[in-house]
């Protein structure tokens, strides 16, 4: 069963009179009990996409396109509506906790403030309910009235899952959850986030550029590169078997497949090339690519590919 489903997204920013093309017709749908991974480089709109969907962009934005959730498009929403979503429906863990931390509120004080919040509840029981959220994530309760800077990176992504899971949201959306951690810690955060999310039966966009963290997690990934997706399929798929060359470079620039970088560099979301985004940089490049547009196509078993490397029934297995 489909629980979120993204149609035709656009999210047009205007910066000093130039329009920045961060998301561009993107169609996803998160299933239940689902871990979707969002990747690519860094810059291509994955934490925009994270953003439009829990109503959580800047001003200076035009957005285009449907975001249903429970049969209503949460573009439509009023903000009311939308901060009685957040958190309660649609859990985060926004990127960077030292930011996003309230550095003058103890931990504790900051996931009883969602419960303070969100239900109504006096003083006493929220911190009881906060503290039986530290013990989850494997804190220490006595640690509540120690402040943001006393705990270490590991620490404070601890009290970040801890706030996105504490009322038990449907989706979780966690952008890139690992990040500045070293990897013995990564595997740790990676493993309590998503044990925590299967044994609640939610599901969970986790938005990352590392490849090794998404295929660890995630059941389906989407691919982005330039503010559209590029491929979506399983992630097992994605990982032995990339059908866009990007993805496939992408995957090679992984330090146990070589390092070896893409050549070239992502186009400027402001001025992107006719065609496919991706032919000043791809090694099948053909006339097609750079005068026409790819539309994604469906291949075998609900997967999907922007390239006219495929066609929709031809290359399919
Ligand atoms: N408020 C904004 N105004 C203009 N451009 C923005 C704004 N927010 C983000 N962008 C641009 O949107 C693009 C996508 O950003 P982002 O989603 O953060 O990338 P990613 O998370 O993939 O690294 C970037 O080029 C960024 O500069
Ligand atoms: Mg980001």
């Amino acid at each position: 069963m489909t629980l979120l489903k993204i149609e035709d997204l656009g999210v047009y920013f205007n910066a000093r009179g130039r329009i920045v093309k961060a998301n561009n017709g993107v169609d996803l749908e998160i299933e239940e009990n689902e871990i979707l991974g969002l990747i690519g480089e860094t810059g291509c709109g994955k934490t925009i996409l994270g953003r439009a969907i829990i109503g959580l962009l800047s001003e200076n934005v035009e957005i285009k396109g449907k975001i249903i959730y429970r049969g209503e498009n949460l573009l439509t929403l009023s903000e009311d509506k939308m901060r009685q979503i957040r958190g309660k429906e649609i859990g985060m863990m926004l990127q960077n906790p030292s930011i996003s931390l309230n550095p003058v509120l103890t931990v504790g004080e900051q996931i009883a403030e969602v419960y303070r919040y969100h239900e109504g509840i006096g003083k006493e029981e929220a911190r009881k309910k906060a503290a039986d959220m530290f013990k989850l994530v494997g804190i220490d309760p006595k640690r509540m009235d120690e402040y943001p800077h006393q705990f270490s990176g590991g620490m404070k992504q601890r009290v970040m899952i801890a706030i996105g899971l504490a009322l038990n949201p449907r989706i979780l959306i966690a952008d890139e959850p690992t990040t500045g951690l070293d990897s013995s810690m990564k595997k740790k955060i990676v493993d309590l986030t998503s044990e925590l999310v299967r044994s609640r039966n939610m599901s969970m966009l986790l938005i990352t550029h590392d490849l090794e963290v998404a295929k660890r997690m995630c059941d389906r990934i989407a691919v982005m590169y330039a503010g559209e997706l590029f491929e979506i399929a399983s992630a097992d798929k994605i990982l032995s078997k990339p059908k866009h060359p990007y993805t496939q470079d992408l995957l090679d620039s992984l330090p146990r497949r070589g390092l070896k970088p893409i050549p070239g560099a992502s186009p400027s979301l402001t001025s992107l090339p006719a065609g496919c985004r991706f032919h000043p940089r791809c090694r099948y490049k053909r006339d097609e690519c750079s005068e026409k547009h790819p539309e994604m196509i469906e291949t075998e078993g609900k997967n999907h590919v922007r390239c006219f490397l495929y066609k929709n029934d031809e290359n399919k297995g």
